[in-house]
């Protein structure tokens, strides 16, 4: 049986996150392997509820209540389809996963490490990335990118439409993270061609590829 791995991505708005999964899933499964990919908040359909809900600009939630909602999506996620999927041998990649909450809700909107430690940890149980890799670019570049797009679906206009300073803590969040879990997580220069971008996924993932 395959060895079934998690693999997570995270970034900024904007930084091609959702892009590189997919060309590393290209990768994976024209070599056989089989990949499951998914998202936060979302990737089941309970998850993709509590999605709709976090992302409606009319709900305007406190910090607190965005923070159990991400992680009620999040503990279902875990459970029913990152572990048996890893267990049955598949590489699941995850468009953000818990360091987002840490980045968002922890550093961003000043909830604090300790809390979003602890509710990581309720709603991860034993489950933690094989990898992470954190895509770092500029936030001028990443929102820019990311209004382009908003503007055409008008989704997610809720984090997108929060100020530069904001994104510069997200972004100053997760290189710090990178910094402190240099065995977990991987900081990639996001600049560039996808091609170029996925390159430096494919080195980062050396000792884990098959
Ligand atoms: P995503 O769909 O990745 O948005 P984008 O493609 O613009 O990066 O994520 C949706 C939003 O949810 C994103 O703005 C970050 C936010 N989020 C949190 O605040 N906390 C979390 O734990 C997660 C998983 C996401």
């Amino acid at each position: 049986m395959p060895v079934g791995r998690f693999v997570t991505f995270e970034g900024i708005e904007g930084c091609g996150k959702s892009t590189q999964l997919a060309l590393l899933g290209d990768h994976l499964r024209a070599r056989g392997v089989r990949v499951v990919a998914t998202r936060e908040p979302g990737g089941t359909p309970l998850g993709e509820r509590l999605r709709d809900i976090i992302l409606d600009p009319s709900a305007d939630p406190a910090p607190v209540a965005e923070l159990l909602m991400v992680q009620a999506a999040r503990a279902q996620h875990v459970q029913r389809v990152i572990i048996p999927e890893v267990d049955d041998g598949a590489w699941v990649l995850s468009d953000r996963f818990s360091d987002s909450s840490l980045a968002y809700q922890g550093v961003a909107r000043g909830l604090g490490i300790a809390m979003v430690t602890t509710l990581n940890a309720i709603a991860c149980g034993s489950v933690s990335p094989d990898r992470t890799l954190v895509l770092d670019l500029p936030v001028e570049i990443g929102l820019a990118r990311a209004r382009a797009r908003a503007t055409q679906t008008a989704q997610n206009r809720r984090f997108e439409d929060e100020r530069l300073a904001f994104h510069r803590a997200v972004a100053e969040a997760f290189r710090a993270l990178a910094a402190r879990e240099a065995g977990r997580v991987r900081l990639i220069d996001a600049t560039g061609e996808p091609a170029e971008v996925h390159a430096r996924v494919l080195d980062a993932l050396e000792d884990l590829l098959p």
